[in-house]
């Protein structure tokens, strides 16, 4: 029997010195924009009254509707970014748990824009390159720039290696290691036109160790690594940096389900606070699922003007779980 026939099944089923106006110019020639495009963003620029220490510049961010995209979106938001949301927001059948909903997608974009700043949603698949490049384009055409990406959206399977099949190994790694690649590709035209850029590629605590209750997500993460690091390899003479972010355990609704609650101990279904009690153990630091907030907070450290040369590297919010690794 395979992991997920175990599982019960869910409910439904710059640093560069670059101008605002070069930035236009540079990426409208690169990426073959029209006039029309251009007088737009031009037009939501000259609207664009916030402040902060990211005004006027645009962050795409993936899996946006929920959890650590809606917090990393609301950080930079928060920094006066304008924000570009992307989203599945409907279920994917073999999913066995919740994602996010329409709903989680306009309530996300509703909190954004009462921030002050612009807001498109899209709805779309990270495994869908047309949607995503779709969505980049839609930054430049409202806002002129693409100035942070953040491959984000992801999703879970728990269970021994030998019980996946041929379609929940597709299904993971299409959109875990497949959609991440595909974020950067839509990025990197735009980013290396405009000569700046910040990719943030999210990983996990399992991309840094193994795991063996989360085998094949975990090879997703460690691939994620990788591409991170090939990503700031081929786009630092364009000025791009690219990062990725390793969260151990946050409180959304990826871990805080039927389906990892009930798989997560072989033979016993926990509630979320015994859940969080064996968090509380693992972690080094006092806490136990911490709040995606504090992944938000990491992905606008690394957005900013502090984090100009860091590049290729992995940052760990680990609430102490890394002190136990090799250096
Ligand atoms: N929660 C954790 O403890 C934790 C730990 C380490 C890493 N991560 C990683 O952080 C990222 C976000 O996780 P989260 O905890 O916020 O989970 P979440 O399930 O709350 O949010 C993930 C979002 O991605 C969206 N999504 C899923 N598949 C998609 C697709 N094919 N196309 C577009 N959108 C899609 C979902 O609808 C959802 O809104 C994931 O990559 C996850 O692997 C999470």
């Amino acid at each position: 029997m395979s992991n997920r026939e175990n599982a019960p099944r869910n409910h439904q089923t710059e640093t560069a010195k670059t101008t605002r106006r070069d930035v236009l110019a540079g990426t409208a020639a690169g990426i073959g924009l029209a006039a029309g495009a251009l007088a737009s963003a031009s037009s939501a620029m000259a609207q664009s009254q916030t402040t902060g220490e990211y005004a006027g510049k645009t962050a795409f961010v993936t899996g946006a509707a929920r959890g650590i995209g809606r917090a990393c979106a609301e950080a930079l938001a928060a920094g006066g970014a304008n924000v570009v949301i992307f989203d599945i927001a409907e279920q994917i059948p073999d999913v066995p748990y919740p994602l996010a909903t329409a709903e989680d997608l306009a309530d996300t974009k509703a909190a954004i824009e009462a921030m002050g700043v612009g807001c498109i949603s899209v709805q779309g698949d990270v495994r869908d390159f047309e949607a995503q490049k779709s969505a980049v384009d839609q930054a430049i055409s409202e806002f002129g720039s693409l100035d942070f990406a953040i491959a984000n959206a992801g999703i879970t399977q728990i269970g021994a290696l030998e019980g996946f099949d041929e379609a929940e190994l597709s299904l993971v790694i299409d959109i875990n290691l497949k959609g991440v690649i595909k974020t950067v590709q839509a990025a990197t035209p735009i980013m290396r036109e405009q000569g700046s850029g910040r990719m943030i590629l999210m990983s996990s605590v399992t991309g840094r160790a193994g795991s063996a209750n989360f085998p094949v997500y975990s090879a997703t993460k460690w691939a994620v690594i990788g591409l991170a690091k090939s990503t700031a390899l081929a786009l630092g003479k364009s000025n791009v940096t690219c990062n990725a972010v390793c969260p151990t355990l946050v409180h959304t609704k990826l871990l805080d389900n039927d389906y990892i609650l009930s798989s997560i101990v072989p033979g016993q279904s926990l509630t979320f606070e015994q859940f969080n009690e064996g968090a509380k153990g693992r972690h080094i630091l006092p806490v136990g699922l911490y709040e995606p907030s504090r992944i938000g907070d990491c992905v606008r450290f690394l957005c900013g003007e502090g984090a100009a040369l860091i590049s290729g590297d992995v940052f760990d919010v680990g609430a102490g779980l890394n002190a136990q690794f090799p250096a």
